[in-house]
Formats: C-alpha cells, sequence, structure tokens
C-alpha cells in the first residue's frame, strides 16, 4: 500500500502551523515568513521554483525527499487561497503562478466545488468536499501506486492525523513564539504513542522531527 506523507511541515514552538489574519499579502496571516526561513535558502526550495544554487546542509537534507516517489498532493482550500465561502474569483488559481511545484494531480478540499483547473508542468487542481479517507481514496487512485503527500494547512493535516490516516509526519520545529494561529496538535493528546520519533537538530537553530507509524499498524 503506498504510503501517506507529509513533508517540511514548519510550526512555531507553541505549534502553530499558520498565523492570524491570512490575505493576499500575508499568506501565513501574522507568521508573515517566519515559519518558513529556514527553508528558503535550501537547494530544494530554490529548484522548486526553478532557481539555481542553494544550501545542502541538514535542512536541506531533511527536506529533500519531499517529492520522492509522490503520486498525488491533498490539500485544504485555505492552502489553496485567502478567499473564504463561496468562490468570488474563480479566476484564481493558487499562489504559485502558471506552473506549480507539484507537478501531479492535486485534490483541493472544500466545501464549495468548481471545476478542475489544469496547469502547466502537470499540476491538476481538483476541487472535492469529501471526507479524509474518500479523499485519500480518490487520491491514491490517481498517484498510481505512489505515495500521497498532504500538503496542509494545519487543519488538513489534524483531520488526517485525527482518522489515523498519515504514516510518515516530517515537522520542523522554529524558534519564534506566535501566540495565536492554528495549531498542528490540538486535540491529538497521545498522538506520540503511535509514531517512532527521531529528532535532528541543525545549525539553523530548527528542529526537525520525524514521526514514523509504528510498523504493522
Ligand atoms: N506550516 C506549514 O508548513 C504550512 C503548510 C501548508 C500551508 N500552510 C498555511 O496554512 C494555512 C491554511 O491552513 P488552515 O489550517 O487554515 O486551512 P486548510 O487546512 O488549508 O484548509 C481548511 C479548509 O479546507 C476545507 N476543508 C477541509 N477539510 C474538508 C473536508 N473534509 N471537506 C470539505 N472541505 C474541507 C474547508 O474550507 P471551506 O469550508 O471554506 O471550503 C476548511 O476550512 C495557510 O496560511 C497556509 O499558507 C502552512
Amino acid at each position: 500500500m503506498s504510503l501517506v506523507r507529509v513533508h517540511n511541515f514548519s510550526i512555531s514552538l507553541d505549534g502553530y502551523g499558520t498565523g492570524e489574519g491570512q490575505s493576499l499579502e500575508n499568506p501565513f496571516g501574522h507568521a508573515t515568513d517566519r515559519l518558513h526561513r529556514w527553508f528558503f535558502g535550501t537547494r530544494t526550495f530554490r529548484r522548486m521554483h526553478g532557481q539555481e544554487g542553494g544550501d545542502t546542509g541538514v535542512d536541506d537534507a531533511m527536506a529533500r525527499t519531499w517529492g520522492d516517489d509522490i503520486g498525488a498532493e491533498i490539500m485544504g482550500r485555505n492552502k489553496f487561497g485567502p478567499q473564504r465561502g463561496p468562490w468570488q474569483d474563480e479566476d484564481w488559481q493558487g499562489w504559485w503562478g502558471p506552473n506549480p511545484p507539484f507537478h501531479t494531480p492535486v485534490f483541493v478540499l472544500t466545501h464549495h466545488p468548481r471545476p478542475s483547473l489544469e496547469m502547466a508542468g502537470g499540476t491538476v487542481f481538483h476541487f472535492i468536499d469529501a471526507t479524509p479517507q474518500e479523499a485519500l481514496r480518490r487520491a491514491r487512485e490517481a498517484a498510481g501506486g505512489k505515495d500521497v503527500r498532504i500538503g496542509g494547512g494545519p487543519r488538513t493535516v489534524r483531520a488526517f492525523l485525527e482518522a489515523d490516516l498519515i504514516d510518515h509526519l516530517h515537522v520542523v520545529v522554529v524558534p519564534v513564539v506566535l501566540g495565536r494561529g492554528e495549531s498542528l496538535w490540538a486535540g491529538l493528546e497521545g498522538l506520540e504513542q503511535r509514531f517512532d520519533t527521531e529528532v535532528v537538530t541543525g545549525p539553523s537553530g530548527v528542529t526537525h522531527l520525524t514521526l514514523t507509524r509504528h510498523r504493522g499498524e
């Protein structure tokens, strides 16, 4: 069976995966870019955005497996964009421009489905209203035997953790305190008991946690 994986998911010391007040100007709300500064300098991030160069240290080593053997992504509607409720602007095609870095089918969970969007480079956004189990079934079908990445945001990762559907969870703890926002861990008491946890701290100051679901469970 293909695996369900989360990669490079950045949270603050107090466990928030995004800030409050998302807008077109601030996709992460009051967190601004503080959760992802560790990522911007890596070779992996630069390649994702068609640029040369970048650091190849610990952070890059942890980040670069995000695309290996991934055949589809599932993301929440708030990762896709800042609109809420019924779509007012169906011209919106996500934050990533005409050639998004996913290069696979991407299932966007929303209570407001709209026609699929075919982008350059192989990314196709499908907008679906589905339970995590049903979304995963559809993503697996589209992934053709490869793994499925849960791309965020925190509400979506949390829902898949609550449903016990995640096999591999890579979380990056960034030494900032946000004080408010959307928590990754809320309601998930005892989650660690289902996983083996490994910890790597890099010179940049962030801590990489890798939670791997116990074998045979
Ligand atoms: N820290 C990181 O590494 C990271 C990674 C990715 C994204 N982010 C950030 O996270 C933020 C978004 O996260 P979020 O937690 O606010 O929201 P989210 O998980 O992206 O999306 C939640 C929304 O998706 C829709 N949805 C979720 N599950 C559904 C289901 N089963 N059926 C139908 N619709 C469903 C609902 O929207 P509707 O009811 O409106 O349709 C829900 O309000 C953004 O700021 C993004 O930039 C952070």
